[in-house]
């Protein structure tokens, strides 16, 4: 495919993932959100895909970014870390982005405290990958691809 017509998606990683590597390593491992990016390059670059990888500690950059995608992306996959569990902001900004959404976590918030258990961006997320580490990261890029060839299919007939 022609880097022109590669589908363009979001990958939006939110506080404190910006300290992976040394983050909790027994829950969230030793690799630092650089090798995870330079994975995503990596895969995306196999699937056909762009990507824009991008970290924020701040919620209004996040609700931002969301926006910005809705005007110029294909697809979003959103590990919003502690704001998957507060945020109603960011639930708004991706119901208007009307886009494909992973929701991915690195640890499985099922298995962690009660307060993590609810998920506000899993209200508007076609699907979501949790609990295998950075490998959920190829995952999620592996299941955006295929959820904006099908609307793209959609969109042809
Ligand atoms: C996380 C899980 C969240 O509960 C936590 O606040 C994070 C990371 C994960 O990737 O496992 O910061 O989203």
């Amino acid at each position: 495919m022609d880097s022109s017509d590669a589908p363009l998606v979001q990958i939006i990683n939110g506080p404190n993932l910006n300290l992976l590597g040394v983050r909790e390593p027994e829950i969230y491992g030793t690799e630092t959100l650089g090798d995870i990016e330079t994975a995503c390059a990596e895969r995306a670059e196999q699937l056909g895909l762009d990507i824009d990888f991008r970290q924020s500690n701040l919620e209004g950059d996040i609700v931002d970014w969301i926006q910005e995608a809705r005007l110029s992306h294909d697809g979003i996959i959103l590990n919003a870390a502690a704001y998957t569990h507060t945020s109603v902001a960011i639930l708004d900004a991706l119901k208007v982005a009307e886009l494909p959404v992973i929701e991915l976590h690195m640890s499985n918030p099922h298995r962690r405290e009660a307060f993590r258990h609810t998920s506000y961006v899993s209200l508007a997320a076609d699907g979501m990958i949790c609990g295998l580490g950075s490998h959920g990261y190829l995952l999620a890029l592996d299941a955006i691809a295929r959820l904006i060839e099908l609307r793209r299919q959609g969109s042809e007939s």
